[in-house]
């Protein structure tokens, strides 16, 4: 029997569950959270409540599967020093660029000129791209602008600020469907029935408008971080495999999303950014890539891998610091990983998810779960 919308209300969490009115998206993605568009992030409401119920402020956090640094971030605005760690190169240009301390003053004179110098781009129309997912991707003149802009980016020192905002543009120029930009499997050539617009659209021919835009929007993202960050607090960023590389404990707290079974391949949601910047590859050390998809033996390497980074995470904690690990855990593997790593589950907190975005809307739950060593 299906039970009442009551019922329901009661097994959850209820502050840690959000209406879209309550918290629209332009929150969920404040300041340095949408420098980037990232698929799989959880939100910066849910860490800054469970930073502050769990961990004593001052403290450091870790998060081994960092992905676009939403803990880092809420970490600093919430009075915390934290260390985050990701398998893929992207994710971890975009962590640095959110959390790194900046001059402020340096990156507006920086990036106002390097927005100034697109007007003036002039693409060389010899520049057909040589790689293959380039040429199928763009239309000669958004390659073409991309690479334009590229060849300007060692000239200044914010270098990395520059890569972030030629990814997004990069991003927004692909020849995809305006409603189907997070996982495109196919160019798209030619008009379409666009579900997101609900009229005809067609695929973007340039990229310079959307690399001033973004520009600009950058640097105001970051001058608003700037104003809410707690200057004494520091992120660091490690580009590695967290069930093998060094942590940088102790640590007093440890709050993570990890990656699930054949879902997502986080690489390859931003091939773009790999392709463009050259950017090391590591894909095959991804714990639950979608592309090993989700036989018994890829479910037994998922677990091995997610025990493997939670007890290396417990070791390095402080006597009775929690373990906070946010996940659907539709195929019930937490139990068996959680006892497997050595910890104790105290709690299991039950929160609705709210899913704005039309196609992949629809009702959504996801647990935290509480746990420390045993
Ligand atoms: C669900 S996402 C984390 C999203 C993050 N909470 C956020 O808000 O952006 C999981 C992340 O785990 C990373 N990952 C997968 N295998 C890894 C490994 N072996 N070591 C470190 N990170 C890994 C993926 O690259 C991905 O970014």
């Amino acid at each position: 029997m299906a039970v009442t919308q009551d019922e329901l209300y009661a097994t959850l969490d209820l502050d840690l569950s959000w209406s879209e009115a309550a918290l629209p998206e332009r929150v969920r993605t404040k300041h340095v959270h949408r420098v980037h568009p990232y698929h799989g992030k959880f939100i910066p409401q849910l860490v800054e409540i469970l930073l502050g119920r769990y961990i004593e402020p001052g403290g450091h956090v870790l998060d081994p599967f960092a992905g676009s640094g939403t803990t880092l971030v809420q970490a600093l605005e919430s009075g915390y020093d934290a260390t985050g760690v990701d398998i893929a190169a992207f994710n971890c240009l975009l962590m640095r660029v959110k959390t790194a301390p900046y001059d402020l003053a340096e990156l507006g004179e920086e990036l106002r000129d390097a927005c100034a110098r697109i007007d003036s781009l002039v693409p060389r129309r010899s520049r057909v791209p040589r790689r293959r997912y380039l040429r199928d991707w763009y239309a000669p003149q958004a390659a073409a602008e991309l690479f334009a802009f590229r060849d300007l980016i060692p000239d200044y020192r914010h270098a990395d600020v520059l890569r972030v905002v030629l990814s997004r543009a990069a991003r927004s120029a692909r020849r995809a469907a305006h409603f189907d930009l997070e996982a495109p499997r196919e160019p798209q050539i030619g008009e379409y029935w666009c579900h997101k617009h609900r009229r005809t659209c067609r695929p973007v021919e340039s990229a310079a408008g959307f690399l001033r835009r973004y520009t600009l929007d950058t640097l105001e993202r970051i001058e608003e971080f700037a104003r809410v960050r707690d200057v004494e607090r520091e992120a660091r960023v490690v580009h590695g495999d967290a069930r093998e590389d060094a942590l940088g404990g102790p640590f007093d707290g440890v709050l993570t999303s990890p990656p699930y079974p054949g879902l997502i391949d986080y690489h390859e949601q931003h091939r773009y950014a790999y392709e463009l910047l050259g950017l090391d590859d590591r894909r095959e050390r991804e714990i639950g890539a979608a592309a090993f998809g989700t036989s018994l033996a890829a479910i037994e390497a998922y677990r091995a891998g997610i025990v493997a980074v939670l007890a290396r995470a417990a070791a390095e904690l402080r006597p009775g610091a929690p373990v906070l690990v946010v996940v659907n855990d539709r195929r019930d593997l937490y139990g068996e990983i959680l006892a497997r790593a050595g910890l104790r589950l105290e709690e299991r907190l039950r929160r609705h998810v709210n899913r704005r975005t039309g196609r992949r809307a629809g009702e959504y739950y996801e647990d935290v779960l509480v746990a420390r060593p045993a």
